[in-house]
């Protein structure tokens, strides 16, 4: 039996570009042995789980995705649309995966948006104990064409990061995000939590480098992120993730109280 529910099948083509090409850096998509990655509720269209495939082979040439869905419609819909190296099965958290393999990544994008916070846990545990060692589970939401976006990175040992990533182009305040955090911390951005702290002090650098605009709005955002480090804010990452519009702080310096 999946474990879930159907929900709003919402999706678009280069939706999930900005975290295509985060897991795309991760090492453990070039060091798997076996290298299958799986898109779960992909939504109402094979789109992301081809693009997420199509981004990964740069990479890694044998990465096989497997796109699973708890919708059965959406998943003989999409299954018209398996390529080599994509295909699609019905299923739910339980990810179930042909031969009994697991996965080296388990990216799921806006899917739990659609449950209540106090449900995240259970999925994220459920998910988790689908990776292979070393595996991630890429978790979060974006806006309809993707301009704003954010996930957590999960392990056997837990939440790792908060990566938070923006088309800086007419970016008015990096809280923006916001509306766009994943389940675990949307409802936390009040006053006393983390999360609110790492909001402001994002707000707060990116005003006083405005001056910096006049260069560009790159140049703005890696001053803002050296304003977040000289904060405290353990940030990792380097430049050439500034440079594309992401920042990546610890989980635990934004983790709900
Ligand atoms: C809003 S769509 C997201 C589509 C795509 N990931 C994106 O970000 O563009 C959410 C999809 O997740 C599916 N879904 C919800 N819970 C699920 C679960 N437990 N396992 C698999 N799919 C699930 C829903 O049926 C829906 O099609």
């Amino acid at each position: 039996m999946a474990e879930g529910r159907i929900t709003r099948g919402t999706t678009g083509t280069n939706r999930l570009r900005r975290v295509d090409r985060w897991m795309s850096s991760l090492p453990v998509l070039r060091q798997a042995k076996d290298p299958l990655v799986v898109d779960l509720g992909y939504g109402a269209s094979a789109a992301t789980p081809l693009e997420l495939r199509h981004r990964l082979a740069r990479v890694r040439p044998d990465v096989e995705v497997v796109g699973i869905e708890i919708d059965p419609e959406r998943v003989r819909l999409a299954s018209l649309m398996a390529v080599p190296g994509v295909s699609f099965r019905q299923g739910g958290f339980e990810t179930p995966l042909p031969g009994g393999r697991s996965a080296t990544i388990i990216r799921a994008f806006n899917v739990l948006r659609q449950y209540d916070e106090h449900e995240v846990a259970d999925a994220w545990h459920r998910m988790v104990s689908r990776l292979q060692p070393g595996g991630v589970l890429v978790e979060g939401t974006c806006n309809e064409i993707g301009r704003i976006s954010s996930w957590a990175a999960i392990t056997k040992d837990g939440p790792q990061t908060l990566t938070i990533s923006l088309r800086l182009a007419q970016l008015e305040k990096p809280s923006i995000v916001a509306e766009r955090l994943p389940k675990a911390l949307i409802h936390r951005n009040v006053p006393g939590e983390r999360i609110h702290d790492l909001m402001n002090a994002l707000d707060w650098h990116w005003q006083i480098n405005v001056g910096l605009s006049v260069y560009s709005p790159v140049q703005r955002w890696l001053a803002t992120i050296q304003g977040l480090r000289g904060d405290g804010w353990p940030i990792t990452g380097g430049r050439s993730r500034g440079k594309l519009g992401e920042v990546t702080v610890a989980w635990d310096s934004v983790a709900p109280r």
